[in-house]
């Protein structure tokens, strides 16, 4: 079962910065996980929230600053003092921080609040740019912009993200069309995730910090699991 850092190495490092990728891109493991949102100068940046109040010492929507007015905030010391010289990276250093390795890299599209019109071909660009096409994966919990991007890019991997249940994943996910399903850990132990197992779907996991949790979904033959943790995930499994 592959695993992948959420956010990058979260549990040690602050979320969706350059110094929690640099530490997965030393692991051994399937790739990464990244939320991205978009700047009003329409710059790609890598952070979970809408906002910038939980993860900077700033306050704001993210679509509200250009990337440079986001650069002059401290993306660290909310975690520890530390990282107090983290910025907010742009998805293009993620990527390039990668290219060098063979990891996988997961964007999620955070459009499910604000549909940031143009995310979906501006974050296609730049993987082209990287030429990361066959590393990607492309997911959201909004639908509508996974058809958006199997409309310009119907070759790359996309991913629906549920936090719900639904009785025929399969269906759903072929409707959209997308080429697999990410669900919530609770989800993940319903008899419909079972059915879209055994129906021959790729089916990843979030968030599995558990050492138990883990072994267990292995078993049951998921995919890939999203972990705060990468190091004790590996050792669970090992
Ligand atoms: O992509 C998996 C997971 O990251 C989805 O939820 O809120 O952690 O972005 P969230
Ligand atoms: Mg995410």
């Amino acid at each position: 079962m592959d695993i992948f850092a959420h956010r990058g190495v979260s549990i040690n490092y602050p979320e969706n910065t350059m110094a929690a990728f640099q530490a997965a891109s030393k692991l051994p493991i399937a790739g990464i996980e990244l939320d991205v949102h978009l700047t009003a100068d329409k710059e790609v940046v890598v952070i979970h929230d809408e906002t910038i109040n939980r993860t900077s010492n700033g306050s704001g929507y993210v679509k509200d600053f250009t990337l440079q007015q986001l650069r002059t905030f401290d993306f660290g010391s909310w975690f520890s003092p530390e990282f107090g010289d983290e910025t907010i990276p742009t998805l293009g250093e993620v990527l390039e921080l990668f290219a060098g390795t063979n990891h996988r890299i997961n964007i999620e599209l955070k459009t499910d609040i604000i549909s940031y019109e143009g995310i979906e071909a501006l974050v296609l660009k730049e993987v082209a740019a990287q030429q990361m096409t066959e590393r990607v994966i492309i997911s959201s919990f909004n639908h509508e912009s996974l058809q958006t991007v199997s409309k310009i890019a119907p070759y790359i991997e996309s991913a629906a993200l549920f936090a719900e249940v639904l009785v025929d994943f399969t269906s759903y996910i072929a409707l959209i069309p997308a080429k697999a399903l990410h669900v919530s850990l609770p989800t993940s132990f319903r008899k419909s995730v079972k059915l879209a197992l055994a129906e021959g779907a790729t089916v990843r996991v979030y968030t599995v910090n558990d050492q138990r949790d883990a072994r267990y979904l292995q078993q049951l033959g998921i995919q890939a699991i999203f972990t705060d943790d990468p190091e004790k995930i590996l050792q669970a499994l090992n």
